[in-house]
């Protein structure tokens, strides 16, 4: 019964309840994330997935600057509407190199996590200049204006050492000749077997279908890789994770 009483001490002291309710939440929440630091096996390596292409790269800052994540996910939930429409749910190794991730629920238009081979470059281009021309009901402001938009590589090497600072695994090689991988992806009369052999399943073509490399170039390289990388014939999900 005194130790009951005492509690009447806390319950009628604001600011030492908070300290204490404060305290309480930090020892749970130390105890819940700590752990995570420590267990290497928290990280789920799956094959097949690797860093953004320069062009690919450029093509995703595009995207983030224009906002396309305000109306499209990048999360494949595992439910079975989601996985019908979608594709296989998307796993957390395959956003590991985002920074920042494109999750999210808000869906004002369709997830795009798998949305990569699913059209034709030309499909993008009509789609992007107008999307109504494709999609009559859609709701999807016009981004042509990225077609006119001429881009060179001139910050692609500082983007690449940004990302490896926050762990995204670029090699010296890939940094170093990132201005020609750039150009290259973008052009299939270019040589590009060394792009290839640096990023694996990167889809090279002339997107736009113009000379130059363009905005419009870079986001679709982009939106054509998503959810791409990873081989689901052969995936086998541990369940002990
Ligand atoms: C105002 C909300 C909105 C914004 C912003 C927006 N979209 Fe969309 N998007 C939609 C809607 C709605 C659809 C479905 C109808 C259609 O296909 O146009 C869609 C469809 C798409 C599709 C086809 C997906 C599929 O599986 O059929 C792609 C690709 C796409 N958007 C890319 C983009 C990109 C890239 C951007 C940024 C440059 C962007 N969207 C910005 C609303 C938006």
């Amino acid at each position: 019964m005194a130790l009951i009483d005492k509690h009447k001490i806390i319950e009628t002291n604001g600011t030492l309840l908070m300290v204490g309710a404060l305290l309480v939440v930090t020892i749970g929440g130390i105890v819940e994330i700590a752990p995570l630091f420590y267990l290497e096996n928290t990280i789920e390596d799956v094959e097949g997935v690797r860093p953004y292409s320069p062009l690919e790269l450029t093509g995703r800052e595009i995207y983030i600057r224009e906002g396309c994540y305000v109306c499209h996910s990048q999360m494949i939930r595992p439910m079975r509407d989601e996985v019908e429409r979608y594709g296989h749910y998307s796993l957390a190794a395959e956003s590991k190199y985002d920074h920042p991730f494109q999750w999210g629920s808000k869906r004002t238009g369709p997830d795009l996590a798998r949305v990569g081979g699913r059209y034709s470059d030309a499909w993008h281009v009509d789609h992007m200049t107008d999307p109504q021309s494709v999609v009559p009901e859609s709701v999807m402001p016009k981004y042509g204006f990225l077609a006119d938009r001429y881009i060179d590589a001139e910050y692609i090497q500082d983007l690449m050492s940004t990302h490896r600072i926050v762990g995204v695994p670029y090699t010296d090689e890939m940094i170093e000749v990132a201005q020609a991988d750039f150009a290259a992806q973008a052009d299939p009369d270019s040589d590009f077997d060394g792009l290839m052999a640096r990023y694996p399943k990167a889809v090279v073509s002339n997107f736009d279908g113009q000379p130059g490399v363009t905005e419009m170039d870079a986001l679709i390289a982009y939106l054509q890789m998503l959810g791409t990388l990873v081989d689901f014939s052969t995936f086998t999900p541990d369940a002990s994770r």
